[in-house]
């Protein structure tokens, strides 16, 4: 199936930002890795990061018509902000699963609400990097179970 990876504001700085928080894996890196994951388990990953708002919009409704069977999204802080991305989300009715790195319930209460987690497939929270090794399986475990 198509897959699409999105990764919100300040993701682009993943590896610097932070690191004790978010770790020393660039984005370019996990895009890779999860591009390799998805191709051995048969799927292909489109990969798309903005610290737009409207652009990751955009982006979600143009999946329709790719034919897009899953999202794995870290919205960055627009988790806690966007009313957009959620009716995108709505919109296209396509199943996502929100991906944190950070340990969102052990930093300012700010992070703890999220726009988009009870419309989401599934969530992965505090795992760093690996998260999105976790949310792939789970979109691909999701799918198989879906198409049997
Ligand atoms: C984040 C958590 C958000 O609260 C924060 O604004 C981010 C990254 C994470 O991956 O832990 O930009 O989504």
């Amino acid at each position: 199936s198509h897959l699409l990876l999105l990764n919100g504001p300040n993701l682009n700085l993943l590896g610097t930002r932070e690191p004790g928080l978010y770790g020393r894996c660039t984005l370019a890196e996990i895009e890779q890795a999860l591009c390799a994951q998805a191709q051995e388990l048969g799927h292909r990953l489109t990969c798309f990061q903005s610290n737009h708002e409207g652009e990751l919009v955009d982006r979600v409704q143009q999946a329709r018509s790719e034919d897009v069977a899953f999202i794995l999204i870290n919205p960055g802080a627009y988790t806690h902000t966007s009313v957009a991305l959620r009716d995108a989300l709505l919109a296209v009715a396509i199943p996502f699963i929100e991906i944190h790195v950070s340990n969102v319930y052990a930093r300012e209460s700010f992070r703890r609400h999220s726009y988009l987690s009870d419309i989401a497939s599934g969530i992965i929270i505090g795992c760093g990097p690996l998260g999105y090794r976790l949310a792939l399986l789970a979109a691909h475990e999701r799918l198989a179970t879906a198409s049997h």
